[in-house]
């Protein structure tokens, strides 16, 4: 089947949309820094898809609302929601996952929260490295732990590494307990070399600092990179690994997420933390039936995303040179550096927010200390509206 990515759906005012991406509602505004959200404005802050679904999933959560019970469930009750994940890994990243290893949770950022509260105690230290994800300050900030930064290095057009010598001496901190690690890395887009993840794995193990390893962008490459999950590179006794169809499939209104935890000592004290709830019908029918029968519909996402980021690029390139992006290698998220221009953070936000109408995410989300400059566009809508979007932030920023 063939899959229209330029079709424009109304997610704003649709009926059953329920869209906070698309929302004109206050709290966004508040929470985005400017008076009022219109229906002029183009919202491109949050990492979700413009797209209509993979059909396959579409049919079996249609199936599901025709049962018409929607009582309690629970994916152990479903053999095939094990067997889906299991083949699509193995089958895409050749990593091999054991049944018992997987754990649901409902949503990423609660994975997190819930493993830090079930691995470490209120003052621990929780290293992160910026810039990054703002939610994993947050949760980090939420349970009363430490957070410890291992700041990255900026280097030659916007490509960012790991300071692996910072990072051995911040995990030798006896009171660094873990370490959020994001790969692919969000909002720099990098995917870290075998190398890379082999030096995390091994100082922290070496330290005794436990990795939760965000994978969740994993599937969103770029043809021609490869993305190796770091439990089928390193010693998989000290991972927690965050899988989840939320992005890869724009499934993240199911708040769906399936924990790989390998070592059974850590798997057991983190359910008996949490015990194992279970997702809804719905979304026991969506894993399966997007792990089973989503590929079609992701290899063309794949090439729309692409062409989306290609496009962005070289329109930056011909009209706002100044602005500085590195192609990420992964997710449809860029990192966009207005820093050449000179101006300030509030002036960058005033031109972008208030008078182009475009809503993006500024760098002090992802790090407050060094971010200012910085502004995070998620690509994954349908080009003409990433086309007007960008031709809207240009006005804002003629060349002289
Ligand atoms: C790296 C990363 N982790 C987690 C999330 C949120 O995931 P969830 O909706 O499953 O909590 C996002 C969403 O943008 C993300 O980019």
């Amino acid at each position: 089947m063939r899959y229209d990515f330029d079709e424009v759906i109304d997610r704003r005012h649709a009926p059953y949309s329920y869209s906070i991406k698309w929302t004109t509602s206050p709290q966004i505004a508040k929470m985005l820094g400017v008076d009022k959200i219109g229906d002029h404005c183009i919202p491109a802050y949050l990492a979700d898809m413009d797209f209509r679904g993979a059909q396959p999933i579409i049919d079996a959560m249609h199936a599901v609302a025709e049962h018409g019970i929607y009582g309690y469930s629970a994916h152990w009750c479903a053999e095939e929601y094990h067997a889906a994940i299991i083949n699509w890994f193995k089958r895409r990243r050749n990593w091999v996952i054991r049944p018992e290893e997987i754990v649901y949770v409902n949503g990423t950022v609660e994975a997190l929260k819930q493993v830090i509260l079930a691995f470490t105690e209120p003052g621990d230290g929780i290293i992160i490295q910026r810039p990054v994800y703002g939610p994993f300050t947050g949760v980090t900030h939420a349970t009363g732990r430490r957070l410890i930064n291992n700041q990255m290095i900026e280097g030659e057009g916007g490509y960012y590494t790991m300071d692996l010598t910072d990072l051995e001496e911040k995990a030798r901190d006896p009171r660094a307990k873990l370490l959020l690690l994001c790969s692919p890395q969000n909002p720099v887009g990098r995917i870290w070399t075998d190398q890379e993840l082999l030096e995390v794995s091994r100082i922290c193990r070496e330290n005794g600092v436990l990795i939760a390893a965000d994978e969740i962008h994993g599937d969103l490459i770029r043809r021609g990179a490869e993305f190796h999950p770091l439990a089928a590179v390193a010693d998989p006794s000290n991972l927690i690994i965050c899988t989840a169809v939320n992005k890869t499939f724009n499934l993240a209104g199911l708040h769906c997420t399936n924990l790989v935890i390998p070592d059974p000592a850590l798997r057991e004290r983190f359910l008996a933390s949490f015990g194992s709830v279970g997702p809804s019908p719905f979304t026991i029918a969506a894993v399966i039936a997007a792990y089973n029968e989503g590929e079609e519909w992701l290899e063309q996402l794949l090439d729309y995303l692409d062409g989306n980021i290609d496009w962005a690029l070289a329109f930056l390139a011909q009209r706002m040179p100044q602005v500085k992006c590195r192609r990420p290698d992964a997710t449809y998220i860029m990192w966009l550096d207005f820093r050449a221009y000179g101006l300030s953070p509030e002036e960058i936000h005033d031109r972008i927010y208030n008078r182009a109408g475009v809503l993006l995410e500024g760098g002090h989300f992802f790090d407050p200390d060094r971010g200012g400059g910085f502004e995070r566009i998620c690509v994954p809508s349908p080009r003409s509206i990433l086309k007007e979007a960008f031709e809207r932030i240009a006005a804002q920023f003629p060349e002289r």
